[in-house]
């Protein structure tokens, strides 16, 4: 049955916590020499850069037996005005899933309502459903539990904090976010995850969301696409900086986070991003096993 994953929502607790599992055996090994993806050609169709989402989405395509076909809008007809259904409808008849990393994610919901294959969302303006994957995964390897933790994601309400903010649902942790008024995350996915599990709470002050956390979580001040917002952002949110002092309010073990790319000295400074407590990188190895195991879930049948 062909399936899509455009919002972590898209998939239970259970099913959440099964491609954890499984990511974590891949990465110890598991399987390592099988193949079940083979004769399979998957698309990456990406509007917008990207280092990590790519190159893990091709070498795990690659692992698993199958092929990855990766294009940007100007190499297809899409950049020429040719409709995201009409693509959609005649990719479908190539491949066998399709990665998109685009900007509204309306588009993601044309393309997928289109497709008559797996359409995965590689990040949109308002959802990083992949990146949740790989947080979660490294939050229990590093911790070895999520349910009851305590995660601070200080900085902006954008696709990183919503993605977080619905695993808080899922999966049953406490969030609190700090944000500056104006720059709150998702209203309606806000609503949604609150149905769920975790306690979710939107504050001000950045000391009082890092204070005794587990787990410190930052993102880029001005996304991709918010390019002319750039000036202001900058201004309005310096007092949301991950910095020593703010690390100092949580607790002694806790783990910073990143999704990367970091803009150094602006929402995370080099000495928490290079520092003991962050697992940035770690992280960053772990898109690789969760979407590998995310494949194998929406790709074997
Ligand atoms: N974290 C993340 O999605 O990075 P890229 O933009 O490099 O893919
Ligand atoms: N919020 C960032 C994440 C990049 C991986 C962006 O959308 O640019």
């Amino acid at each position: 049955m062909k399936r899509h994953f455009l919002r972590l929502w898209d998939l239970t607790k259970e099913e959440i916590n099964a491609i954890i599992e499984r990511a974590i055996s891949l990465k110890a090994g598991v399987d390592a020499q099988q193949c079940p993806l083979i004769g399979k050609s998957i698309g990456l169709l990406f509007e917008k850069p990207s280092t990590r989402t790519r190159i893990s989405f091709e070498v795990g395509i690659y692992q698993l037996g199958a092929q990855a076909v990766y294009m940007t809008p100007s190499e297809i007809q899409l950049g020429r005005g040719e409709t995201i259904e009409d693509t959609a409808r005649v990719l479908s008849r190539y491949l066998d899933a399709l990665v998109i990393r685009t900007f509204e994610h309306e588009r993601l919901i044309r393309f997928s309502s289109a497709s008559d294959i797996p359409v995965i969302n590689g990040l949109s303006d308002l959802h990083h459903p992949c990146q949740a994957l790989a947080d979660l995964m490294t939050i229990k390897e590093k911790k070895d539990r999520i349910a009851g933790l305590k995660v601070a994601y200080i900085g902006d309400g954008n696709n990183v904090a919503n993605s977080l903010i619905e695993a808080a649902g899922r999966i049953g942790f406490s969030l609190n976010v700090a944000c500056p008024e104006g720059y709150e995350p998702d209203a309606e996915v806000l609503e949604e995850a609150r149905s769920g599990d975790g306690e979710i709470i939107i504050l001000r002050d950045p000391k009082e969301a890092a204070g005794r956390a587990d787990v410190i979580y930052t993102d880029v001040w001005v996304s991709m696409g918010q390019e002319a917002e750039k000036d202001k952002k900058k201004k309005r949110f310096q007092p949301y900086q991950v910095n020593l002092q703010l690390v100092g309010c949580a607790r002694e073990d806790v783990i910073v986070m990143h999704c990367l790319p970091a803009h150094r000295g602006e929402e995370i400074t080099n000495e928490v991003l290079d520092g003991p407590s962050s697992v940035v990188f770690d992280q960053a190895e772990n898109r690789l096993y969760a979407q590998k195991a995310l494949l194998e879930m929406l790709l074997v049948q």
